[in-house]
């Protein structure tokens, strides 16, 4: 399951600790989270609106009389997928207990039904006594996950639990709750999007119908599931791709370029994007008149693929292919002739998939298995194919 669009509201409790969640938020947003950041007002004491909304990139709100008109705390709570509160305060703790609705924090948690999870950080004293011990509980049995403080040095010299715990348990335990799985952790993939085009003279070019979006789904599944991802992206927008490296090239020589330099480096290549396969012959430097555009002389361009499968070293090589007619037949020559460990294939007889969410074909494997894929996003294509390049790395 891809968590790109995941809306996570991170509260954050007026206790010190507050600091410490500026790096919680930096790592949910690694982890492909998108996080609005929900202060207390009394929070504010450590960590400043200004910090919030310049590491969040959105408003941080305290209370709901700041942009009444837009309901806040309906449309937020709305909107959110997970609440993690991190610092949360024994007053904190203590108000959520009691169902209370005085900041814009208690509110939201109020009008929201899904997973909440809470980092507890206060004195060992606050965290042992009766009252804190009996709201913990009480947050417990209404299904929220209130995770144990860590035991340690406090703020001050005193000891004991009530320290909060590293960012990496803490988001381990979240991932565990949204069931965000890190399965190519330390793993290198390269993913080809978009379509090549080849310059006929200034302005015009020789190109295809493909849109970037299914390469850019799986480029952003991959980072997700925890992998270093580089995106060779041929002619769309790469804007809004954070977390990953990008090589933005226009023509199949630029894509050929890109990929030996980075092929040797990957463990699975993903060849999404659509290919030229011819280019002219000659570039003319100057526009050329319509009334001399008889006939463009072309030359094949090269099998980017093919080529690769020969050099490889133990690397997986997944390629497309979009057919009209034969589809499965076609595709499993092409599996063969190039040498993939995987191909997708889908019938765009008729104009179907390209530029769509939404993406329906078949998988084909080395071992003449087939899997047919039914009407997907192209998110959870991208996802069927990470899991099938898991499978085969081992
Ligand atoms: N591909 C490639 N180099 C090319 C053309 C295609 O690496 N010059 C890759 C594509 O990225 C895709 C796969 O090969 O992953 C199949 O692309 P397709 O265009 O269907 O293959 P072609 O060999 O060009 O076949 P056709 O004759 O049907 O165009």
């Amino acid at each position: 399951m891809s968590l790109r669009g995941r809306e996570v509201v991170l509260g954050v409790g007026g206790g010190i600790a507050a600091y410490k969640s500026c790096d919680v938020l930096r790592r949910l947003q690694d982890r492909g989270y998108s996080v609005t950041v929900v202060p207390t007002p009394s929070s504010l004491n450590f960590v400043g609106k200004a910090t919030w909304e310049a590491l969040s990139g959105r408003p941080a709100n305290t209370q709901v009389w700041e942009n009444v008109h837009t309901v806040p705390h309906i449309a937020l709570a709305d909107s959110a997928d997970y609440f993690l509160i991190a610092p949360a305060t024994a007053d904190l703790i203590a108000r959520l207990a009691a169902g209370r609705a005085d900041d814009l924090l208690t509110n939201l948690v109020l009008a929201s039904d899904v997973p909440k999870m809470l980092v507890p950080a206060m004195h060992p004293s606050m965290w042992l006594d009766p009252a804190t011990v009996s709201n913990v509980q009480t947050l417990r049995t209404r299904g929220f996950i209130v995770m144990d403080p860590d035991v340690g040095r406090l703020t001050g010299n005193d000891l004991g639990p009530g320290r909060f715990p590293e960012t990496s348990s803490i988001l381990e335990k979240f991932d565990a709750l949204t069931g965000n799985i890190q399965d190519f952790k330390g793993k290198r993939i390269l993913v080809t999007a978009g379509g090549t085009r080849e310059a006929i003279d200034p302005v015009r070019f020789i190109g295809n119908k493909s849109s970037g979006k299914q390469g850019i789904a799986i480029a952003l599944a991959a980072r997700d599931r925890g992998a270093i991802v580089h995106l060779i992206a041929a002619n769309f927008d790469t804007s809004k791709l954070d977390g990953i490296e990008i090589s933005k090239v226009e023509s199949t020589a630029d894509m050929q370029k890109v990929l030996s330099q980075q092929f040797p480096l990957c463990d699975v290549l993903i060849m999404s994007a659509a290919v030229a396969d011819a280019r002219p012959k000659s570039l003319s430097m100057d526009k050329i008149k319509k009334a001399l555009f008889g006939s463009i002389d072309l030359e094949e361009n090269p099998d980017l693929l093919a080529s690769l499968a020969a050099s490889k070293k133990g690397q997986l090589i997944f390629g497309f292919a979009a057919e009209t007619k034969d589809h499965l037949q076609e595709a499993r020559r092409k599996l063969e002739a190039k040498g993939l460990d995987l191909i997708y294939v889908n019938d765009v007889s008729g104009g179907a998939i390209f530029g769509q969410d939404q993406t329906m074909g078949t998988i084909l494997l080395r071992n003449d298995a087939d899997i047919a894929v039914k009407e997907v996003s192209k998110d959870a294509l991208g996802n069927l194919l990470l899991d099938q390049a898991i499978r085969q790395l081992g």
